[in-house]
């Protein structure tokens, strides 16, 4: 691993999880790429979601390769990257390891095939600042056991009560099953501050009375029409509406996100 540990390397990886789905996190995941490139990291973002590809048209991107092909036998992981360039923004950009509608998901990868990706993600984190995996929502224990030792956990939740109780689900297994990592709360879709500061409170409180662990808030994005604008033009919001206060608020977040081993030249 060229010098670097296994832990540094994992140290690279944010998840983007939710128990509930629908709650915003493939769009976050982008925004959180697309900002941390025009910060000038390193980016791969990992659509995680394998068998619905839903990065790559939320970016209007048509790969020519992707997952799918990997997990074929057909080609080498560090081979399925697609580039999305920034469109004449300076440096942003990010690379992008697509999914591939049908092929499968995470939660029917043998256990093996499964490790291999995981390693495969690892070993690619070398040359990057920062790995970021869009996640397929639930807890199936494919999709838990990539937040695991990743270094930042976003879990995503709206004030929608089914998606609060899901994502005390989520933390609930994975404080279980490693509670060392870091798991930051990420309200979306609050009609306002407030609002998204009592969801927060109310999350925050069951995990602190039945599980002894306060995640702290990453940060709150309101419910913005502009979002869905994006998506149905499949532009990213960076893009398209730059001062929308989501886009804000996801760059608040990143610009709190520490480079935890500069990327490998190459
Ligand atoms: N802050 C927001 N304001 C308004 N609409 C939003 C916001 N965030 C997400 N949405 C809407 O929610 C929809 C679902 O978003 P997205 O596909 O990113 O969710 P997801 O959690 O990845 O879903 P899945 O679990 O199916 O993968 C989007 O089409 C978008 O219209
Ligand atoms: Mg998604």
């Amino acid at each position: 691993m060229n010098g670097a540990t296994q832990r540094q390397l994992e140290q690279k990886l944010i998840t983007v999880a939710s128990g509930k789905g629908g709650v915003g996190k493939t769009w976050f995941a982008i925004t959180l790429a697309h900002m941390l490139s025009r910060m000038g990291r390193r980016v791969l973002l990992f659509d995680g979601d394998l068998g619905l590809a839903n990065v790559d048209i939320q970016l209007g991107l048509m790969p020519e390769k992707d997952v799918g092909d990997v997990l074929a036998g057909a080609m080498k992981l560090k081979s399925a990257v697609t580039r999305f360039n920034d469109g004449g923004f300076g440096t942003g950009g990010f690379d992008l390891l697509a999914g591939r509608s049908g092929c499968g998901s995470l939660a029917n990868l043998s256990a093996e095939r499964l490790a291999a990706l995981k390693d495969g993600l690892i070993g690619m984190a070398a040359g990057y600042d920062h790995v970021v995996i869009d996640l397929a929502a639930g807890v199936d224990p494919g999709v838990v056991g990539l937040t695991e030792h990743a270094g930042t956990t976003f879990v995503l939740a709206t004030p929608d009560p089914t998606s609060l109780t899901d994502a005390y689900a989520l933390i609930k297994i994975k404080a279980m099953r490693n509670p060392a990592t870091d798991t930051q709360i990420v309200i979306n879709m609050a009609s306002s501050k407030r609002q998204g500061e009592k969801t927060y409170e109310a999350l925050n409180k069951a995990a602190e009375d039945f599980l002894k662990f306060s995640p702290p808030l990453a940060g709150i994005v309101k419910q913005d029409s502009r979002v869905a604008d994006a998506i149905r033009h499949q532009a990213p919001i960076l893009a398209r509406h730059p001062q929308a206060d989501a886009a804000s608020a996801v760059a608040k977040i990143s610009r709190r996100i520490p480079v935890a081993l500069k990327a490998m030249a190459g």
